[in-house]
């Protein structure tokens, strides 16, 4: 049995710059000196893919740090650090499954069928409007795209956005570690708070007559006494920060990494099929999101002794590219024949709830995008951005021929 302190760890600056520009190299040279763990200034952080997918699993023994990396930020005592510790994300245990029973049934494939058809004339709209101008920053563009999507499937009016735009471009900077963000994050949550209180308190005044979306699903059970209010509330917030940067960082990553497979950005456009595939190779090549984990009971893993109060990352960003678990990581191929093991969407008991509103419009999303900018190339300087909490690019522009859409695909 070994005692952290003992094991002889590379140190990973992940909330340095030239980390989040390339993320790659350094995790291969911590894996040079530990198979699967590396040194934080937090903590630690799991290098390895299997490592991540076995540790993930002991719920009982970790619970998540995102309240730990709040009061890292001094935001005790504040509104943010107040939506930390009260979201779906940060329960554990009795109180997590009761949350995460009252609303899985709302978020599965078979519920997400029925919108797909909402979420082809969502970018279909965008792309009417941005298309013309044959140069934009793609970033830009896309950050419209998973925000008139969770509108809409919640009812409220795409008006809305430019409102909520820019606290949801705060919120995606929460844990990038940076005190000086907390007074914008404080704000942010202020106004999508009294957004999701007007939101829901407009439909409990004004009842649809007719079909139930999202919002009447959610009003539905916290009446049934399976959330209150107050959760409802937290939730509303969450599920728009959740479902907004790491989407439009996905999609943006995708296009930067298709520019320079152009073969593969061209069959797109052709084939909704293949785009599933090249969605779940770029997000194994590189995707938004990371776990924080904080050990609340003592355990041993892998021989190893964490003591309590150890906190550990999982990149899941990172760890499709782990040359120990994957074949030839660093080659882009949608067709590989072990498929495109990815763990974008984390794993455990908090896996992403809404990873199927978000497969759903990158797929929807890439397969119209591919036919209506065509030859994309990018147009001027962009950046990493901070790579802890969602990591992506902070703008993309990119210069393209315009292209009307093919003949509606139907599937
Ligand atoms: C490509 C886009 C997305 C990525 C990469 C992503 C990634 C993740 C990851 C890694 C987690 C687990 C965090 C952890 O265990 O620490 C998570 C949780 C979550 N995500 Fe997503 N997400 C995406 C889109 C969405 C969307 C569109 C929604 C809402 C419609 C959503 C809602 C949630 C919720 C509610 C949780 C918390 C689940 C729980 O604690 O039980 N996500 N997401």
């Amino acid at each position: 049995m070994l005692q952290l302190s003992e094991l002889d760890l590379h140190y990973l600056g992940v909330e340095q710059q030239d980390f989040a520009n390339d993320p790659f190299v350094q995790m291969d040279a911590a894996r040079a000196v530990h198979p699967w763990l590396a040194k934080t200034s937090f903590g630690y952080i799991v290098t390895q893919y299997r490592a991540a997918r076995e540790l993930i699993v002991h719920e009982d023994k970790l619970r998540m740090g995102l309240t730990e990396i709040a009061d890292h930020m001094g935001a005790q005592g504040t509104l943010w650090g107040k939506f930390i510790a009260d979201n779906i994300e940060s329960q554990t245990g009795e109180t997590h499954k009761r949350l995460r029973n009252a609303i899985s049934s709302f978020f599965t494939p078979g519920k997400l069928k029925a919108h797909r058809p909402m979420m082809r004339q969502t970018i279909a709209e965008l792309l009417d409007e941005w298309t013309p101008r044959g140069k934009f920053d793609f970033e830009e563009f896309i950050s419209f795209f998973p925000i008139s999507v969770m509108c809409k499937l919640l009812g409220a009016s795409t008006d809305v956005i430019p409102r909520l735009r820019d606290s949801l471009e705060a919120l995606g900077l929460a844990f990038s570690m940076d005190r000086s963000l907390l007074p914008l994050l404080n704000d942010s949550v202020r106004i999508l708070d009294d957004f999701v209180r007007d939101l829901v308190a407009e439909r409990q005044a004004n009842p649809r007559t007719e079909g139930q979306d999202l919002l009447d699903d959610l009003l539905r059970v916290t009446a049934e006494g399976k959330m209150d209010d107050e959760e409802l509330f937290s939730l509303l917030i969450f599920l728009f920060g959740a479902g907004y940067d790491t989407s439009k960082n996905v999609l943006t990553m995708m296009m930067k990494t298709l520019v320079d497979w152009p073969e593969v950005y061209a069959r797109c456009a052709e084939d909704p099929a293949y785009c599933r595939r090249v969605m779940n190779e770029t997000m194994r090549w590189h995707s938004p999101g990371s776990s924080m984990r904080h050990v609340d009971q003592h355990f041993t893993f892998r021989d190893v002794e964490f003591p309590v109060g150890t906190v550990i990352m999982m990149p899941w960003s990172i760890l499709g590219r782990d040359g120990t678990a994957v074949p030839d990581p660093d080659v882009f191929n949608p067709d590989r024949p072990e498929g495109n093991p990815h763990m974008a969407f984390g794993a455990g008991p908090h896996i992403c709830l809404g990873q199927f509103v978000a497969k759903a419009q990158i797929e929807e999303g890439l397969h119209l995008i591919a036919q209506r900018i065509r030859n994309p190339r990018i147009a001027g300087p962009w950046q990493w951005r901070p790579f802890p909490g969602v990591w992506g690019i902070r703008g993309l522009p990119i210069e393209f021929d315009p292209a009307p859409a093919l003949a509606e695909v139907t599937h």
